[in-house]
């Protein structure tokens, strides 16, 4: 058996964060009910997946009848990673602002889920009106996996036990009967042993079953025939994969066939602290077209289509910019002709000498990846309201 032998310190919020988060509360439900603008990125139609929409919205959401999508199928989700003892107040804030997908780790030694728990509850939003998302880490992968306080003192070693730990544990912190999202974690881009994916998938299969668990997905995927030959033999597909955006994966070019046949949503991380050097290199860019290096660098990514930008900010000023540009950002590439108009002269060439800064080669005979044309014509092409600071 293996043995926990460590209790994460700290992961559990103490008493006097309690009533902070309390106070906090109170102040978000009166800011929501009473002409907060988090609600404005979901009024945005593309990528709204409305299967599972909610329609009984929480009272205490304000001004607008509409409900909003809550889906992994949006240009944007909020990151906890590293946040530690201020995630609680970090992922209330984010949901005032207008985040409505967290994405967070169970047994993640870099996440703290109880903070998940307690932010979300202080939003004043009800379960439905959230995408909340977890990771499952093997407990062997010594660089990510922390023990949980709620873990027992024998820590089960088939893997298949510990996905039903792991998870039964995420409820709890997560202070939820279901699971939007359940990801397996690989290790730093590196793929956790092949037997043990599958069986562990096996019970993520069941969870679906069992209605614990609604979408599937998993962590740092750069091989296309892998990827290929997984999805063909799952009973239950995988519909998410979080990879890095980054030089040194060659910013997945070689993985975009493979996720498009299979319309794999991809979460993208190291967007702003990664190779891309936060968007830097195109500040004038981003000046001309009235947003921070910032914005374009995370609207550049969501114009590719079926990407999500995971941002993990800890700047309230940072997280209303990254909701910004998850509205506007049809308009930063393709600005001529109105929705729905296809023929948009000189949009391609604006993306194209963008991903040429980034250093990202796409083949020659194929253009880069862009939302269908379906989505296309959804798009909401308002200009983007933040000027650069
Ligand atoms: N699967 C994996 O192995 C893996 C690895 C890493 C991350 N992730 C996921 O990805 C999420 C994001 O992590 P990340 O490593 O990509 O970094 P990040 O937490 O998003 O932070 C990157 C940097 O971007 C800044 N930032 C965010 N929005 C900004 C804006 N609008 N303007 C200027 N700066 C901005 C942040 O600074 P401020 O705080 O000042 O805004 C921070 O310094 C994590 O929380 C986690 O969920 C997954």
């Amino acid at each position: 058996m293996v043995r926990v032998a460590r209790r994460k310190a700290g992961h559990r919020l103490p008493p006097a964060r309690h009533l902070a988060v309390a106070a906090l509360a109170v102040v978000l439900v009166c800011k929501l009910a009473f002409g907060g603008d988090g609600d404005s990125y979901y009024k945005y139609k593309y990528n709204a997946d409305t299967s599972t929409k909610d329609a009984s919205a929480s009272p205490a959401r304000g001004g607008s009848p509409e409900v909003s999508p809550v889906s992994f199928r949006t240009p944007l989700a909020y990151g906890t990673k590293s946040l530690k003892e201020r995630t609680g107040e970090l992922v209330a804030t984010a949901i005032s602002e207008g985040f409505r997908h967290i994405v967070t780790g169970g047994h993640h030694s870099s996440h703290n889920e109880t903070g998940v728990g307690h932010g979300w509850k202080a939003s004043g939003l009800g379960r439905s009106e959230l995408f909340l998302q977890t990771c499952f880490v093997p407990f062997g992968n010594r660089a990510d996996f922390a023990p949980d306080p709620l873990d027992p003192e024998q820590a089960p070693e088939s893997i298949e036990e510990q996905v039903r730990l792991s998870v039964s544990i995420s409820l709890k912190n997560l202070q939820t009967d279901y699971l939007d999202a359940l990801v397996f974690h690989n290790n730093k881009a590196k793929r956790w042993a092949d037997d043990e994916i599958r069986r562990a998938w096996k019970v993520f299969e069941e969870l679906v079953d069992e209605g614990t668990v609604k979408h599937l997905g998993m962590t740092s995927v750069h091989d296309p025939e892998w990827f290929e030959t997984f999805w063909n033999q799952s009973r239950i597909k995988p519909e998410i994969v979080q990879n890095r955006f980054h030089s040194n994966r060659q910013y997945d070019v070689n993985m975009q066939e493979v996720f498009r046949r299979h319309n794999t949503q991809v979460q993208r991380f190291w967007l702003l602290n990664g190779s891309s050097r936060g968007g830097r290199r195109s500040k004038d860019e981003a000046e001309a077209r009235g947003v921070t290096p910032a914005q374009l660098m995370l609207g550049f990514v969501m114009s590719m289509g079926s990407q999500t930008c995971l941002v993990g900010t800890k700047t309230q000023q940072h997280m209303r910019d990254d909701v910004e540009v998850a509205r506007c950002y049809p308009s930063l590439f393709w600005e001529a002709g109105s929705a729905g108009d296809t023929e948009r002269a000189g949009s391609d060439e604006a993306r194209v000498s963008y991903a040429d800064k980034l250093g990202m080669k796409q083949p020659g005979d194929r253009p880069l990846p862009g939302p269908d044309e379906a989505a296309r014509g959804a798009m909401d092409y308002r200009p983007c309201r933040s000027a650069a600071r």
